[in-house]
């Protein structure tokens, strides 16, 4: 296949530029197009680079002139070649406990730090609740566990004067408030305890910050001497009007001391699952059709050290028995979104798990060496595996019946660690070998995927563990230009090493979630992706989600934003969605001609000169074309302020139906964006194609992604 990056016209200076109207044949019907000039802003000479001037005429360049004959913007492709199978895994989901994402998103739990356990000293989170003459103080205490249980911290209310009207109690603060909604059911579960007598009454309740407004409540408890566990339902009336600023608050009227553990409060969840996922957040994962979910991390899985890694092993079970644990993105996890959670979450996507599983390589470069002692990390490997896939007959698979799914799951691959190329003791490849070893032995049809890869653009990558991988992980966070410029990074990849699971990626650009320019730039970068797709088997983008409330941001760019009532998706989460509805099962060979440059500036690397800019092309391209209907998708990126006419030609067809689809996603601005205020301010819009043919001429929008729906049949 001959890419498009090595057509691009090797222009230097340009210093003219007209209106591309005359080459054009004529707009579609249903196009919409600001401006005729195809060249945008003001025109530059020396190193600034005009940006999307398209039919240079003449050139200067400290003397040096050339002429260019006005070129027309093409696009070729090879619809009767047959072309490259699509992997039906190219787009899947890469997930972690960042930015709030299990913990305050998309983990429906609403109550924070619901086992006492995020500080040692203080009862984050929570506060007393002291009304009119009311007196009472909170605090943590150690000596009142709930036996067979982890709980062993629990929150202790000293109500000193409490009568009829004069309440005391506690309150939660929840993830940046509890988001109330009308008409609207919620379960709370607590442990309760109290000093004295029993029969104390509790009432339970969401109410606004001020305490003024009570939008559902409920008087059921009856407290006694020892622990024992409440479930409350709380229902909202039709008539409230949607909110964060509120609170969960249990209270009595009497005196007294009462002890609270495991409070928990959940709204409806995906599917009605117990313990289960936020609704509206799922919804956006099902649209992007994900085909994987990549789990649970990243950074996460790793944990800062050996002891803080993710240890699936804890987040089984009753919510009882999860300790939870330090994350490495500076706040505690709940683990409340464990190793089975993790499961029904790929199960209500219709995705597959892409398990990572621990490999002795911690953050802090605590490194477990290959050999006798990293073997308790391969055996708590190969017991995942049999968590997830085993018949109820083996020893996990049992444990997982008796966790309420009897029946396994399907695993195709397994991540040996993350990002061990970090591992600067260089040990990963021993401890690969020994994980390679085991788990194929055990399960010879699982395909493992290797974390530490060659990244060699020139065609020389080399194997970096002794066991060869059947797939690598490669990670690439860019700025949006570079991403831009590297969109063509496996046009030039070796064929012959281990297929490519682009297995974090991201334009960085825009926060708390990206911009347009990102999205431009991430659309690039798939329909790289979809060129070579004979070697990319699969890619998730990361991260996935952030609470954006101050606070809730560790990773700067991501694809789905959120508070506690509602979210929205990025631009980037909008053009991945695209791309992931409209895929063929063939990748057919695309060939372009005359594209235009815009400059990119590198950044110096450390104690370096700056060097120079590079030329990026402002238009890319991708084909696939589906066997089931005969359609042909074809993706294009315009990455710059200037509608871009091409004129396309499908090769080897004859039979294109006159009228398609074009779903375009665009913007005035690179940095517009979308955001909890304006969630829709960029979202992809169908419009109707007219005018197709083998031949037609196409004009892309400023700032756009479109995907052309083709039908040949
Ligand atoms: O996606 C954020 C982090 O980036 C991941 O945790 C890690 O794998 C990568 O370095």
């Amino acid at each position: 296949m001959k890419s498009h990056a090595h057509q691009i016209k090797s222009l230097l200076i340009t210093i003219a530029c007209k209106s591309a109207d005359g080459l054009l044949l004529p707009f579609h019907a249903l196009e919409i197009i600001s401006g005729k000039d195809t060249c945008g802003g003001t025109h530059s000479s020396g190193a600034n680079w005009v940006s999307g001037c398209r039919f240079p005429t003449l050139f200067l360049l400290a003397g040096l002139i050339t002429t260019f004959a006005s070129a027309q913007t093409v696009v070729k492709i090879d619809v009767a070649k047959p072309g490259m199978q699509v992997s039906s895994q190219l787009y899947g989901l890469m997930t972690e406990e960042i930015n709030y994402s299990y913990d305050g998103g998309i983990y429906a739990e609403l109550i924070r730090n619901r086992i006492f356990k995020d500080d040692e000293k203080r009862p984050v989170n929570w506060s007393v609740v002291q009304e009119a003459n009311g007196t009472a103080s909170i605090s943590l205490d150690q000596h009142q566990p709930i036996e067979n249980t982890v709980l062993t911290t629990s929150l202790r209310l000293d109500g000193n004067h409490a009568s009829e009207g004069h309440r005391v109690g506690i309150a939660n603060e929840g993830y940046w408030g509890i988001p109330v909604k009308p008409n609207t059911t919620y379960h709370a579960t607590f442990y309760a305890k109290t000093a004295g007598a029993g029969g104390v009454p509790l009432t339970v309740s969401i109410e606004s910050n001020d305490g003024k407004t009570v939008y559902a409540t409920s008087q059921d408890a009856k407290i006694n001497g020892h622990w024992q566990k409440y479930a409350i339902t709380l229902t909202t009336g039709k008539n409230v009007t949607p909110s964060t600023a509120a609170k969960f608050v249990i209270a009595t009227e009497n005196p007294g001391t009462v002890w609270f553990n495991l409070v928990s409060l959940f709204p409806p969840t995906f599917n009605n699952r117990a313990n289960g996922n936020r609704i509206d957040l799922m919804q956006k994962l099902v649209e992007m059709k994900p085909s994987f979910l990549r789990l649970p991390g990243g950074n996460y899985l790793e944990g800062d050290t050996v002891a803080t890694r993710y240890q699936w092993k804890q987040t089984l079970g009753p919510l009882e028995q999860r300790p939870g644990h330090p994350g490495t993105w500076r706040y505690r996890s709940s683990d409340g979104m464990g190793l089975l959670e993790f499961m029904q979450w790929c199960e209500d996507m219709k995705a597959e798990p892409v398990l990572a599983v621990f490999a002795g390589y911690a953050l802090k470069k605590e490194t477990i060496a290959a050999g006798p002692k990293l073997q308790p990390f391969v055996d708590e490997a190969l017991d995942e595996i049999e968590y997830v896939t085993g018949d109820t007959n083996t020893t996990w698979g049992a444990q997982r019946a008796k966790d309420g799914h009897p029946k396994p799951f399907k695993l195709t691959y397994v991540e040996i660690g993350n990002e061990d190329g970090f591992d600067t003791g260089k040990t990963y490849d021993g401890r690969f070998t020994q994980f390679y070893d085991a788990i194929k032995a055990k399960y010879p049809h699982l395909k493992l995927i290797s974390t530490v890869n060659g990244k060699d653009p020139l065609g020389q990558r080399q194997h970096l563990t002794s066991r060869i991988p059947d797939v690598v992980d490669e990670h690439y966070y860019y700025g949006a230009l570079e991403m831009m410029n590297d969109a063509s990074r496996y046009d030039t990849y070796s064929r012959t090493a281990p297929k490519i699971f682009i297995g974090e990626w991201a334009a960085r650009e825009g926060a708390p979630t990206t911009n347009l320019i990102s999205a431009l730039a991430d659309a690039a970068w798939m329909t790289g992706m979809e060129r070579n797709a004979d070697i990319i088997v699969m890619s998730c983008y990361a991260p996935l989600f952030v609470n954006v409330n101050p606070g809730g941001m560790q990773w700067k760019s991501n694809l789905i934003g959120y508070d506690a009532l509602t979210s929205y998706g990025s631009p980037s989460y909008y053009a991945q969605k695209m791309f992931s509805e409209y895929l063929g099962n063939i990748s057919l060979a695309v060939q372009t001609e005359n594209i235009s440059t815009q400059a990119w500036q590198p950044k110096a690397k450390k104690d370096q000169t700056l060097p120079p800019p590079k030329q990026v092309p402002t238009l890319f391209f991708s084909a696939t074309k589906a066997d089931k209907n005969g359609d042909i998708y074809l993706k294009v990126v315009n990455a710059i302020s200037t509608a871009q006419a091409v004129k396309v030609e499908l090769n080897g067809t004859k039979n294109v139906a006159p009228e398609g689809k074009a779903i375009t996603l665009s913007s005035a601005k690179p940095d517009d964006t979308n955001s909890i205020t304006e969630p829709t301010k960029i979202v992809p819009v169908i419009r109707k194609a007219t005018g197709l043919g083998s031949q037609f001429s196409y004009t892309f929008a400023p700032y756009s992604v479109t995907v052309l729906v083709i039908s040949t049949r």
